[in-house]
């Protein structure tokens, strides 16, 4: 009687711990991740345990980057791991402003120091630089990697056509890219998704909304039957794309165990299909004089061109560093819009994502030029 308890309690202590693994390249990763990143107001001692609990869950792959609370995210992360560092896979980013040589081996230092570790296992470079040449940052970044200091190298943010010049650089291979993934946000189904199937690059897919609004019932019925909540189908629904690996930001202790079960069932391809096709998001071209920009209590917002070109709120990267960025490498994603409630009836949608790409397409293009929209509906 006694050995059955114990051997229940040992594999019960065992299955909490069984998370479901992907293969990408030469990176072993969990199903899920954790985003440490966010300005939230929240004490250290409750973060920390949320990251460990995770650990302890499964979700070893911890993401966080130099600019997260200047850089108290990281110190944050390497409290959390003191201890468990063979367990988990650091995945952490360097701002593109010190993307040169120089800056990047100071950059790295300063994260290693406050993540209290010796190597990273994932470090990306966090937006493409219109001021760097790729070619500096990607040496730089290799030259970490052939030190042994850098297991994987990986950047964020990058269009399909800025990833494929980064890989020009460089003989080495770019082994992650970090993008904005989620039911509303599906640009990289356009390009990189494929691209990275058939190329064995890890997505690390950022900001998955776990809190949909639109069709919210249509989630809630395939999740009853698997049995899991909506979160739960949103999370399973993105890791089915085969490189895809969420990193759910989470504060909460009961999200955190809900997100790590939601890999212990494989969803029936009609399920999969119908949020495939019930999510589609609509994207049209629009003249940018047609979208409204309203000013926001919670971050700047330029509402014209002068104060866009001035960028006196010192935005990183500025209007003019990524219409350069736009000329030469596309644009990341369509901007995110609503239809507008505009009194005068001059504008068809007001902005609601995308303060820096609007102005930054007009400085490249003008506003006669049609700028890709996603109707949030
Ligand atoms: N590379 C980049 O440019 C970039 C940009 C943004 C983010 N990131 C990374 O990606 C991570 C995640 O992105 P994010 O924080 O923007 O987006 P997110 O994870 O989609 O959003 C976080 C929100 O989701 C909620 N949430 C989490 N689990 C939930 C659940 N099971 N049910 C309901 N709500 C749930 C959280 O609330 P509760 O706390 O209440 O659970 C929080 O409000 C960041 O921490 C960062 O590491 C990278």
């Amino acid at each position: 009687m006694g050995a059955c308890i114990t051997i229940l309690i040992l594999s019960w202590l065992g299955s909490r711990n069984k998370m479901q693994t992907k293969k990408i390249g030469k990176l072993v990763v969990p199903a899920i991740g954790q985003g440490a990143g966010g300005n939230d107001k929240c004490d250290d001692i409750h973060r920390i345990g949320i990251i460990r609990l995770g650990i302890e869950l499964g979700m070893t792959l911890i993401d966080t980057a130099e600019v997260y609370q200047d850089g108290h995210s990281e110190e944050v992360v390497g409290k959390a791991i003191s201890g468990l560092r063979e367990k988990v896979i650091i995945s952490t980013k360097v701002s593109p402003e010190h993307g040169d040589a120089v800056g990047i081996k100071k950059a790295f230092e300063g994260s290693l120091r406050r993540l209290g570790v010796d190597y990273i296992d994932i470090y990306q470079l966090h937006w493409p630089s219109p001021l760097i040449p790729i070619e500096e940052t990607m040496e730089a970044l290799f030259k970490l990697k052939e030190e042994g200091k850098v297991m994987h190298v990986g950047v964020s943010n990058f269009s399909l056509e800025k990833f494929k010049e980064a890989e020009r650089a460089i003989k080495g291979k770019i082994e992650s890219n970090q993008l904005e993934y989620n039911l509303v946000e599906r640009g990289i189904e356009e390009d990189f998704l494929s691209y990275s199937e058939e190329n064995d690059i890890l997505v690390l897919a950022y900001n998955p909304s776990l809190k949909p609004i639109k069709n919210r019932l249509i989630l809630e019925n395939i999740g009853k039957k698997y049995n899991k909540t909506t979160a739960q189908v949103v999370l399973n629904w993105l890791a089915s794309h085969k490189t895809v690996v969420p990193i759910p930001k989470t504060l909460n202790f009961d999200h955190l165990k809900e997100n790590a079960a939601a890999f212990d069932f494989k969803m029936a391809e009609d399920d999969f299909k119908e949020i495939q096709n019930v999510f589609q998001p609509k994207i049209v071209e629009v003249d940018p004089s047609k979208i409204r920009v309203l000013s926001s209590k919670n971050e700047p917002v330029y509402t014209t061109l002068e104060e866009a070109l001035k960028n006196n709120a010192n935005l990183k990267p500025s209007p003019v560093e990524l219409a350069k960025e736009i000329v030469e490498g596309g644009i990341l994603k369509p901007v995110r819009v609503k239809v507008s409630d505009d009194a005068g009836g001059w504008y068809e949608y007001d902005l609601i994502q995308g303060r820096v790409r609007y102005w930054a397409w007009i400085i490249a293009y003008g506003k006669d030029r049609p700028i890709k929209v996603c109707i949030y509906e």
